[in-house]
């Protein structure tokens, strides 16, 4: 069966993350990988944006700091395609405590503190195409990249 390489991750830019500067290195390390940028954007999003978002933790006691954390400026919002394209996301990005990530992962190389882990990535199929009509109610382009050849078999 041929390799799907069509998966579609939604990853963030949060607002550390874009107040430190690091929305290019983000970018530049999913593009170099060879992942294939669909959808991109800055945004200032709504508290209730964000809540709809983050809505399956809205019973946990992080929730009202979280939401505060995301309301400190604009996010970058991104839209990658490829293998694997959601579990690779996550992987990049390392773990969500910064402290447990890897060196070589974003948040390994980038952060310290959980509350500031600077970007988001989906963490299932589900989950990113929810979180893609969310943020790309506009959609996705379709088109097709000349190297493709040379990064898949
Ligand atoms: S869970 O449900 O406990 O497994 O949560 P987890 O997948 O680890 O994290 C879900 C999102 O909540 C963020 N998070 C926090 N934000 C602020 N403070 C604290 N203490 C905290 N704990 C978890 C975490 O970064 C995840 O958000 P995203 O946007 O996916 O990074």
């Amino acid at each position: 069966m041929a390799p799907n390489t069509t998966e579609r991750t939604y990853i963030m830019v949060k607002p550390d993350g874009v107040d430190r500067g690091l929305v290019g290195e983000i970018l530049s390390r999913f593009e170099k990988r060879g992942f294939k940028l669909i959808a991109a954007k800055l945004a200032l999003p709504s508290k209730e944006h964000l809540e709809e978002h983050y809505a399956d933790l809205k019973e946990r006691p992080f929730f009202p700091g979280l939401i505060r954390y995301m309301l400190g400026g604009p996010v970058f919002c991104m839209v990658f395609e490829g293998l694997d394209a959601v579990k690779t996301g996550r992987a990049m990005l390392g773990a969500t405590n910064p402290l447990a990530s890897a060196p070589g992962t974003i948040r390994g190389d980038f952060a310290l503190a959980t509350g500031r882990n600077i970007c988001h990535g989906s963490d299932s199929v589900e989950n990113a195409e929810k979180e893609i009509a969310l943020w790309f109610p506009e959609g996705t382009l379709q088109y097709k990249l000349s190297q493709a050849a040379v990064i898949y078999e």
